[in-house]
C-alpha cells in the first residue's frame, strides 16, 4: 500500500494550526516538510523553528526534503527539530556514502532525491544503503510546477534495479503530482507520492488526499 505526503509548502502558514489538523484528521501517513536555502534551489523556504513548530502540530512521520548545500552541517539539527525521515539531494552531496550514514546514526530514515536530468544508475552502487529515493517530477525550487513525464520512465527503472537487488527503498515522487497521474506512478513502481497544490488547493483537501489514498486499491484490483 502506497503512502499519501502533503507537502506543507502549499499549506496555508496563517492557518497552519488547521492545515495541520487537517492531516492529522485524514488519510496520508506522511508530511512532506521542504527546506530551500536559496543556493541550490532558486527560493527560500523555512527552516528548524518551522520544523520545530510543525512538529507539534502535526502527527504524522515528518518526511524532510533538504534542497540545501552542504546539508552534512545541518542533519542533526533537523532531526532535533523533529525530522523522521531526512532526504538529501544527490547533486548536493559529494561525499553521499558519507552523509547516509550520518543521517541514519541520528536514527532518521536516509533518502536521497534526483533532479529530473539525473539518471537512476547513479545510485546504483549506494542503493542497499537508502531507505527512499525522491524521483524530482519537477526542477525543485517552487510548488505548482508541471509533472515532468519522462519521471514516468524513470520510476520503472529504479523500480527494477531496486527489485533485482532485493533491497526496501521506498520510491517517492515530488512535484506536480495529483488525482491525474497517481494512478500511472504507482504502476511504475511509485510507494510515496508527494503532492502539495493537489491537495492543499483542492476545495475539500480531506477528501483528495483519500482519493489519491485509495487510486492503489483500484490500480491493483
Ligand atoms: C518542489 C518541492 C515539492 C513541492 C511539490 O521543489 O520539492 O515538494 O512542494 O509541490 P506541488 O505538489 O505543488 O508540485
Ligand atoms: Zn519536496
Amino acid at each position: 500500500m502506497h503512502i499519501v505526503a502533503p507537502s506543507v509548502l502549499a499549506a496555508d502558514f496563517t492557518n497552519l494550526a488547521d492545515d495541520m489538523t487537517m492531516v492529522n484528521n485524514s488519510a496520508a501517513e506522511w508530511l512532506h516538510v521542504d527546506v530551500m536555502d536559496g543556493r541550490y534551489v532558486p527560493n527560500i523556504s523555512f527552516g528548524m523553528p518551522i520544523i520545530k513548530a510543525i512538529k507539534k502540530l502535526c502527527t504524522k512521520t515528518l518526511d524532510v526534503h533538504l534542497m540545501i548545500v552542504e546539508p552534512e552541517k545541518y542533519i542533526e539539527q533537523f532531526r532535533e527539530a523533529g525530522a523522521d525521515v531526512i532526504t538529501v539531494h544527490y547533486e548536493a552531496c559529494p561525499h553521499l556514502h558519507r552523509v547516509i550514514q550520518q543521517i541514519k546514526a541520528t536514527g532518521a530514515k536516509a533518502g536521497v532525491a534526483l533532479n529530473p536530468h539525473t539518471p537512476v544508475s547513479v545510485l546504483e552502487d549506494i542503493i542497499e544503503d537508502l531507505d527512499l529515493v525522491c524521483l524530482m517530477s519537477v526542477n525543485p525550487g517552487f510548488g505548482g510546477q508541471k509533472f515532468i513525464y519522462q519521471t514516468v520512465v524513470k520510476t520503472q527503472k529504479l523500480h527494477n534495479m531496486i527489485s533485482e537487488r532485493n533491497c526496501t527503498a521506498l520510491i517517492e515522487i515530488d512535484g506536480g503530482v495529483g488525482l491525474q497521474n497517481a494512478e500511472v506512478l504507482l504502476k511504475a513502481g511509485a510507494r510515496v507520492l508527494v503532492a502539495g497544490s493537489s491537495i492543499f488547493k483542492s476545495t475539500n483537501p480531506t477528501d483528495t488526499i483519500s482519493r489519491m489514498k485509495n487510486i492503489g486499491k483500484v490500480a491493483h484490483s
